[in-house]
């Protein structure tokens, strides 16, 4: 995307403290974007924001839980009141959990859903008014548990499709006031988000997580993005292992359960 598309742009960034939403503040730093990055730890996004200005970037630190929608307000206040409005909100934050369905805890289940789902639109809606002036757009970063429910993951997989059902009715919704909504889900990403995992009981996982096939990289993911707002995309799936598991679950749901349980 050449550096004119986002020059000037004000940008939401959650969960820009680190993994995909720290890359993708440095980047679209660079294109000259000016950044209001969210997250919950204030050193981390502090950091973030030294990388954003040493690429020529502006940055405003506005540390919030995006589970307070009181918070995530004051974040889209702090950010409209210094830009003077808002033209793309990147709806990131998210934690992850594994175990099995059998054994977790059924309040941290719903941890998950706070963080990823409820985040995601208290956050929207704070910022939809000023998206409508600015006819902007929202990116909101699922996954490929949001395409296809994943074993040990069921917590995860179901905030992420709950992502999909509200912004695919909201991107209806939303284009009769010129405000575009991309979806992106990537598979394995190459980030802390693993270690960060919430286990079974809530408090942080024992297991190791097992990958499968192609680790994407932050750089991958953050480019992709990119290129989504830049063509204004619907939806992304990647890598192509990941499209070729969405086409067979349309085509043969069972022989792709089947082939995930023996994948995960
Ligand atoms: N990595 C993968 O394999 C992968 C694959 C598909 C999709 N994704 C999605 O990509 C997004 C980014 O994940 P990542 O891999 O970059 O993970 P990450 O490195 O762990 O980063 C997660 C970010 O979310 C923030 N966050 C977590 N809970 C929050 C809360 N309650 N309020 C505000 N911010 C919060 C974290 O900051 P604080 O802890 O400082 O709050 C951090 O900045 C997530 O939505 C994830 O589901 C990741």
């Amino acid at each position: 995307m050449s550096r004119y598309a986002l020059e000037g742009r004000r940008v939401l960034i959650t969960g820009a403290s680190a993994g995909i939403g720290r890359d993708l503040s440095l980047r679209w730093a660079k294109l000259g974007a000016r950044l209001v990055l969210c997250a919950r730890s204030e050193e981390e996004l502090e950091e973030t924001a030294v990388g954003v200005r040493e690429a020529g970037g502006e940055a405003l630190v506005v540390p919030a839980d995006v589970t307070d929608p009181e918070a995530c307000q004051e974040v889209v206040d702090r950010g409209v009141e210094l830009y003077g409005g808002l033209d793309v909100a990147i709806l990131n934050a998210g934690i992850s959990m594994r175990g099995s369905i059998l054994d977790c805890d059924s309040e941290a289940m719903l941890r998950v859903m706070r963080v990823n789902y409820d985040g995601s639109v208290h956050c929207f809606s704070a910022a939809r008014k000023h998206l409508v002036q600015s006819g902007g757009q929202v990116v909101i970063v699922s996954s490929l548990t949001g395409k296809k429910g994943i074993p040990g993951r069921a917590a995860y997989s179901a905030s992420k499709w709950a992502l999909h059902g509200f912004f695919n009715a909201a991107r209806i919704e939303l284009a009769a006031h010129g405000v575009h909504v991309l979806i992106v889900c990537p598979g394995f990403v190459d980030t802390e988000i693993r270690k960060r995992s919430l286990g079974p009981d809530g408090g942080p996982v024992q297991t190791q997580a097992k990958t499968v096939g192609r680790v994407l990289s932050v750089k991958e993911v953050s480019e992709a993005i990119l290129s989504g707002v830049h063509q204004r995309k619907r939806e992304m799936v990647l890598p192509g292992l990941g499209r070729l598991m969405c086409y067979l679950d349309r085509v043969s749901p069972r022989f792709t359960d089947w082939l995930v349980s023996r994948m995960v």
